[in-house]
């Protein structure tokens, strides 16, 4: 595969003291569906506008096929941006708002408008030409802002937060939508979100960050089924993430008892994190368990039942379509491959078990409770 984007440790601060970006290293490829996932506030904005231009870094290196491009402007880079807020024209109807960029580079006249009726057709908004976008949903809006900015055909698509706006079934559809025509366009997507499930679905590549820094770059099955660390798992999905040792090998001891795993290579008695996903957690009748424990809360989901169960002090997340019923002792059993283990990290004891999930529950049916008695 093609390298398009390498960034070079890259450092960037606004106030000169804490960096917003901490020593960045990244390489993005030809054609990949490439996404920044993150809490707010944790540089992924500040990340693609560097790649678009509109920042420069204060060190560390941005290559663009090859060149450095640090100090290129942004209209010399081969890049578009569709914002979360797309700035359309609204004086000018579809067909003129997507012809902008052509007009501007003044193609002839007939080229224009084949290429705006390609596009229009791309993001199914054929038919809607003369329509003022004042006229148009959310998400047509939405529609004519890629197609303006995929019109020039850039080589580099960004972004930031493009469905943050749109109620959840129209942003399913988008999702859809958007992954469609980056596989028909073969043009590269930078994609921004803090949403996990949107990243996880849309991606070739998830990029996951939280202060500045990136903890991992893989496929979203490799993120999620391998996290590196108690940060990533708990950001990806529900984890319950536990203190354990290695004791060998394929050998890990946690909650009193001692598991086999898939992992190696650890040292001998290194402490590390466990992290296991509720979904591959199985209930067993209570001689039989390797943990047994008292249920404290089951949610019925749909699918599946979502429940809390104390195991000594711990509060394990559990999905399962076996019906248990509060206060019922159960089993626990883990085959090897529910069982991943992290090394240690600044992260290892910020989270754990789901005490304070099943707390919130509690003060919620509490406060409901109350309301009931007035
Ligand atoms: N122009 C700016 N001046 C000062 N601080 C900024 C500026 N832009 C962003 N920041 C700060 O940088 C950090 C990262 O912001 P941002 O890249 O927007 O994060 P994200 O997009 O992940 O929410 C935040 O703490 C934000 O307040
Ligand atoms: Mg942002």
């Amino acid at each position: 595969m093609k390298k398009i984007i390498e960034l070079k440790n890259i450092t960037k601060s606004f106030d000169g003291e804490t960096p917003v970006l901490d020593n960045i290293n990244l390489d993005i490829y030809d054609n990949e569906f490439l996404t920044l996932l993150g809490p707010s506030g944790c540089g992924k904005t500040t990340l693609l506008r560097l790649i678009g231009g509109f920042e420069t870094p204060d060190s560390g290196d941005i290559i663009f096929l090859g060149d450095r491009i640090n100090d290129v402007p942004p209209y010399k880079r081969n890049v578009n941006t569709v914002f979360q807020k797309y700035a359309l024209f609204p004086h000018l109807n579809v067909f003129d708002n997507v012809a902008f960029p052509l007009r501007e580079k003044k193609l002839p006249k007939e080229e224009i408008e084949e290429k705006v009726l390609e596009m229009l057709s791309l993001v199914a908004l054929k038919g809607f030409e003369k329509r003022s976008v004042t006229r148009l949903s959310g998400g047509q809006q939405q529609r004519v802002a890629i197609a303006r900015a995929l019109v020039a055909h850039p080589k580099v698509l960004l972004l930031d937060e493009p469905l943050g706006a749109l109620d959840l079934k129209l942003r399913k559809d988008m999702q859809v939508e958007l992954k469609k025509i980056q596989k028909q366009t073969g043009i590269t997507f930078i994609f921004v979100t803090h949403d996990q499930e949107e990243a996880l679905s849309m991606s070739d590549t998830v990029v996951v960050m939280s202060e500045g820094k990136i903890h991992q770059v893989g496929t979203s099955v490799d993120i999620y089924n391998e996290p590196v660390n108690a940060f990533v798992a708990d950001f990806i999905g529900e984890s319950n993430i536990l203190d354990g040792v290695m004791l060998e090998d394929y050998k890990v001891r946690f909650s009193g008892q001692t598991f086999q795993c898939l992992d190696k290579e650890f040292m001998k008695n290194e402490p590390v994190d466990v992290v296991v996903r509720p979904e591959d957690v199985d209930i067993v009748p209570v001689e039989q368990g390797q943990l047994t424990g008292v249920v404290t809360s089951v949610t019925f989901l749909g699918v599946h039942y979502e429940i809390i169960v104390d195991v000594n002090g711990f509060k394990w997340m559990i999905q399962t379509t076996d019906f248990v019923d509060v206060d019922e002792r159960i089993g626990i059993e883990l085959e090897p491959d529910a069982i991943h283990i992290m090394k240690k990290s600044e992260y290892s004891n910020l989270y754990g078990d789901y005490s304070s999930f099943s707390n919130e529950l509690d003060e919620l049916s509490e406060v409901e409770e109350e309301d009931e008695d007035e």
